[in-house]
């Protein structure tokens, strides 16, 4: 038996337990066995809640392009690393083999050396999905530089925000981006962002959609002829254990986006294992990840994941609606992907068009299904389940977070027996505990708390950048010794997890983490706007999505509703991004509040839910008789 790869329910469980009896044990075995080191490490793990502070594989030196890239190549240098699907259908897709992948990544390497980037510094990534993408982020890491890739879908204010946070000295973006029937304008948005960043020494622009652009002198370089002219030998920077591999920005329930910090050998192992077993993927399989490299899935599950295995991994640069609602299932077909891995948003907006868009692909490539990003909710589980995986292929419904680095509770496919809406159990080495409201941990089955992991895995963020307390507060202090989720979870008679959402202010709509504070504060920046609080409430598409209710300053405020409306979310788009623009604005009188003038979210919340007989008793409200008006006067 390999602890590597599990083969069978009764392997997972001797595996659970080894994983828990000894954990240091069964990580420096899968350590050992399946990667390339430069040196052993003295100490497999020494950690502290209190602190926090976590460290695996102290001593150890490596880098984790060489395990990415350059171990595959005497075995499979021909083998396609990244297989590129344009946003265009008629454009051709693109096999980069890993042998190919090495020199792009090397001469890369070098023009990052070349224009000033050392280890340790950040870089700022703000690219399409494009292969440039994936090669800059293996690039960074080959020169041991820090990578902070932000969603291109970011606004210029939330790019801005990002580079400030982690002072990063070099952007690299390109003209411009493809999505679906429309071009985006990415280089203006990164001009905008930098008239307010004054670290950033560099541009790298890569040519995607040839439009005309501003280049500014002595900062902004195209990126193609610096490659043309880069050596392809670059030695792979010799890197500690717990030196930082990237930091990623989740959002908070309070403030500014929060910079996870991830460190390189926890993240490499445990993002390999996880792939390998829950995807169950064999060597000539094509695996398919649908997210975007700007979120963690892509991370973990596009790039390193999936490259630390040797695996085929499909980039798809466009929408799952363009040219038709077919598109996922044309790009199953042509390249016979064998996993696919999708969030529970995109299922449900599929779902809602003809299945003739399904039926008349060949989906029987496929093996294993997966889903990410939120909770998957029966009817859509059962619509990819009958019409996908045409009820052969498993879903993995896997259940983890930007800050644990990668999953954390799915089943393994053909070994976990699967049941729609649960994540199932955890993966080896993850020790979980439901917490209740008085901090003790509720033991047994058909149960339900607050979701906390009790024991460090080796994924786990070490840090929020330039603020540990925040990343004490927020995730170790909530509960003793333990690292608090943020999500609410039951566990079933078997012992199966489902997650049952969010229990602070974050909303997940459209599978993305949004946090409600930063988007008040976009909305209080609306001259109009005296006050406002956002909640959450079902869509049929979106999981969430947005309800806001907004105080005016001027109630007799004569402008028409529906532009302020308009204005509110055009204030968002920019602060945020159109991620974040609210679904239904109500304008109110006032908001419910406590003594202490706490706005009263979950009354908010059920209004906003039509749950109107269980408000819950009102009258120790500040001002209990807004409830009605609010009632009255809901969207
Ligand atoms: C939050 C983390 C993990 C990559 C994408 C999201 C929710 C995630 C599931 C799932 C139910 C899920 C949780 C979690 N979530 N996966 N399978 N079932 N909920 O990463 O943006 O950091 O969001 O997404 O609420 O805390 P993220």
């Amino acid at each position: 038996m390999s602890n590597y790869h599990v083969k069978t329910l009764e392997e997972y469980f001797q595996v659970y337990r080894k994983s828990v009896r000894n954990p240091e044990l069964f990580w420096e075995e899968i350590a050992e066995e399946h990667f390339v080191w430069r040196k052993k490490w003295n100490n497999v793990l020494s950690y502290d809640f209190t602190k926090p502070e976590v460290k695996w594989f102290e001593g150890a030196k490596l880098n984790i392009t060489e395990n990415c890239i350059d171990r595959h190549l005497q075995i499979r240098g021909d083998k396609t690393a990244i297989l590129f699907e344009p946003n265009n259908p008629d454009e051709e897709a693109e096999h980069i083999s890993y042998k190919e992948l090495h020199k792009r990544v090397c001469k890369f390497a070098n023009v990052l050396k070349e224009n000033g980037i050392k280890k340790g510094d950040r870089v700022c990534v703000y690219l399409p999905m494009i292969p440039e993408l994936a090669i800059s982020v293996l690039a960074c890491a080959r020169i041991g530089a820090v990578h902070s890739v932000v969603f291109a879908g970011f606004s210029s204010t939330a790019l801005s925000t990002r580079i400030n946070d982690c002072e990063a000295k070099m952007v690299i973006t390109s003209d411009g981006s493809y999505r679906g029937a429309k071009t985006i304008d990415l280089k203006g948005i990164v001009d905008e962002a930098l008239e307010s960043c004054e670290c950033i020494d560099t541009v790298l622009v890569a040519k995607r959609i040839d439009s005309e652009i501003n280049m500014k002198e002595g900062r902004d370089k195209w990126l193609q002829p610096l490659l043309d002219k880069a050596s392809e030998n670059c030695d792979p920077e010799i890197m500690d254990a717990e030196d930082p591999l990237f930091i990623l920005y989740t959002s908070g329930s309070t403030g500014s986006p929060k910079g996870m910090l991830h460190t390189t050998a926890g993240y490499m192992i445990y993002t390999a294992y996880t792939f390998k077993n829950v995807f169950n993927y064999k060597e000539n399989d094509v695996y398919w990840c649908t997210a975007d490299i700007g979120w963690i899935t892509g991370h973990s599950y596009i790039v390193y994941g999936p490259l630390a295995n040797g695996a085929t991994t499909v980039m798809f640069e466009g929408v799952p609606s363009y040219p038709d609602f077919g598109r996922f299932w044309e790009i199953v077909e042509k390249h016979k992907v064998n996993q696919f891995y999708t969030a529970p948003t995109a299922i449900r907006s599929l779902a809602k068009e003809k299945l003739d868009f399904v039926d008349q692909y060949d989906l029987s490539s496929l093996k294993v299904l997966g889903t990410v990003g939120e909770p998957i909710n029966e009817e859509a589980w059962h619509w990819y389940n009958d019409n996908v995986g045409n009820k052969k292929s498993p879903i993995v419904d896997t259940w983890w977070q930007t800050e644990t680095g990668g999953m954390m509770i799915s089943p393994m496919p053909y070994i976990t027996p699967t049941k729609p809406t649960y994540a199932t159990l955890p993966l080896p080495g993850v020790q979980l505990a439901l917490m209740d409201e008085n901090g003790e941990e509720i033991k047994g089955n058909q149960v339900d708390g607050r979701l906390c992991v009790k024991y460090p895995w080796p994924s786990m963020a070490r840090t929020i950048w330039g603020n540990h307390q925040r990343y004490k507060d927020t995730y170790f202090s909530a509960f003793e010794n333990k690292y608090f989720t943020g999500d609410g979870a039951l566990r079933d008679e078997v012992g199966y997890y489902r997650i049952t959402g969010r229990v602070d202010d974050v909303i997940i709509v459209s599978g993305h983490n949004l946090g409600t504070a930063p988007i008040e504060d976009a909305i209080n920046e609306h001259p109009a706007v005296a006050e406002s609080a956002i909640v959450g409430f079902p869509h049929d598409v979106k999981g969430n999505a947005l309800y806001g209710y907004v105080i005016l300053k001027d109630v007799g405020e004569s402008r028409n509703h529906d532009n302020l409306r308009k204005e509110i979310n055009q204030i968002i788009t920019e602060h945020i991004g159109p991620i974040a623009k609210l679904n239904k604005i109500q304008f109110t009188v006032g908001l419910p509040k406590t003594r202490s003038g706490k706005i009263m979210r979950r009354i908010l919340r059920k209004i906003a839910h039509n749950e109107l007989d269980n408000l819950g008793d009102v009258s120790t409200l500040l001002n209990p008789e807004v409830v009605q008006s609010i009632i009255d006067n809901r969207l």
